[in-house]
């Protein structure tokens, strides 16, 4: 059966591309989602942190510490786009920082990273921190 997404692609012969560019996702954004940055599951990481936000969507993150520094850093989901969109860029500021300087890392800081997200998906942002504001807590 089809969804209405691949309706709507159909219909208008948009490309998935240009369907989340002209949702409001930016072309940094769009090349976060199409490479998949920092998506999957980490051997025997330092911190796991799971988080699941009131629309039901769930992130986890993995970070991989060297003392107080994160030294990688992956997530795994069941959510939308935005979410996704959200963990891999929350994913790649965080690494090479301190776990103190991760956790001082807000919502605009990561909006910015992004470069443009649609804003019914600024929920996803801070599922994102929250998730790592879990995982950090109890280190800081
Ligand atoms: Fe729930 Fe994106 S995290 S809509």
């Amino acid at each position: 059966m089809e969804t209405p997404i691949l309706k709507i692609i159909e219909g208008t012969k948009q490309t998935k591309i240009e369907v989340l560019r002209n949702a409001g996702y930016s072309k940094k954004a769009i090349r976060l989602l199409k490479q998949q940055l920092n998506f999957g599951s980490m051997e025997k990481p330092d911190i796991t942190a799971k988080h699941q936000s009131d629309c039901g969507d769930m992130l986890i993150l993995y970070l991989k510490l060297d003392k107080q520094t994160i030294k990688d850093a992956k997530y795994e989901y069941i959510g939308c786009r935005g979410l996704e969109a959200a963990a891999s860029a929350l994913t790649e500021m965080i690494k090479g920082k301190t776990l103190q300087e991760a956790s001082k890392i807000g919502f605009l800081d990561v909006l910015t990273f992004l470069e443009g997200i649609p804003p019914s998906k600024y929920e996803c942002v801070h599922l994102a921190l929250n998730t790592l504001k879990k995982g950090t807590g109890e280190f800081l």
